[in-house]
């Protein structure tokens, strides 16, 4: 462990299974992650990963975005919303091709639902917030709380090579467009979908014989090594947001072990799947 490193408050979003919050638990235990899960939120009632985390002592609970949907709401009070709700609704790039009451509408109801976890949040002030599983769209109301100027403090892992395939099937797209390699990215979370500044990326092979199942096998072996690891360079102070010559944001990994790390997880990737 590095001596460095302070211990991050994380709060952890989920929805389903939640291996992945899994990994960091036991990461954390084992003092391989210097940070204490202070609550897991679930967007969904019936999350697996809200058993693992009260099987740990973890705090959670539950925001359940079905409260939210059409049928359980079907109109949506003015006065229910932030102030700058227009002001969300000209900033927001999660949805496109909506006519514009049903672009409001779907934000607005987005937007209740984060409220409600901002709520939850506010009071334990975490360093991080984390996305593991959570499959649901942030809108710029969520990410303007944790995010400022070159500020980011939203971490997601997504199931692909990044920009390649966004969205929620990056197993599914990868194997079935055919390709070589998969990947997986753990990416700062900004206002887009998947569009943000990229951490850290690791690939897999993937060969003739594969079938989906051994593909997510594998790519989820790296998203449980390389997502706590992330966690744990931010512990560290060891990342750091640039803005490049092109306007973008770019992350710099300071950690003199990153390329020795990376060089190992790479390796094994590869070793454990010969052809
Ligand atoms: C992972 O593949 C993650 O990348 C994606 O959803 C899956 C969640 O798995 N966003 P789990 O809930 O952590 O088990």
């Amino acid at each position: 462990m590095e001596a460095r490193a302070k211990r991050l408050k994380l709060a952890v979003l989920i929805s389903g299974g939640g291996s992945n919050l899994q990994a960091m638990i036991d990461q954390a235990e084992a003092g391989r992650l210097h940070a204490q899960i202070v609550l897991v939120v679930s967007s969904n009632p019936e999350a697996y990963g809200l058993t693992r985390a009260q099987n740990h002592g973890i705090k959670t609970a539950v925001v359940d975005y079905g409260k939210y949907g059409r049928k359980n709401l079907p109109t949506i009070t003015r006065s229910s919303l932030p102030d700058h709700f227009g002001d969300l609704v000209e900033r927001q790039r999660i949805y496109s091709g909506l006519p514009a009451h049903r672009l409001e509408d779907r934000l607005a109801r987005l937007v209740l639902a984060e409220q409600e976890i901002v709520g939850l949040l506010e009071p334990l002030n975490p360093d991080l917030v984390c996305l593991a599983g959570f499959m649901r769209l942030l809108s710029p109301f969520f990410i303007e709380h944790y995010c400022g100027e070159g500020t980011y403090r939203v971490m997601n892992i997504h199931p692909a090579l990044l920009p390649a395939f966004p969205g929620s099937h990056g197993y599914e797209d990868t194997f079935s467009y055919g390709c070589r390699f998969g990947g997986i990215t753990v990416h700062f979370v900004d206002e887009g979908e998947d569009t943000g500044p990229i951490i850290a990326q690791a690939v897999y092979p993937i060969w003739p014989e594969d079938t989906l199942d051994l593909v997510k096998k594998r790519g989820l072996e790296l998203e449980y090594a390389l997502y706590s690891q992330c966690i744990q360079w931010m512990a560290q102070g060891d990342l750091l947001v640039e803005k490049a010559e092109d306007g973008r944001p770019r992350v710099l990994i300071l950690d003199p072990d990153y390329p020795r790390f990376m060089e190992q997880l790479t390796q094994q990737s590869f070793a454990r799947n010969p052809i």
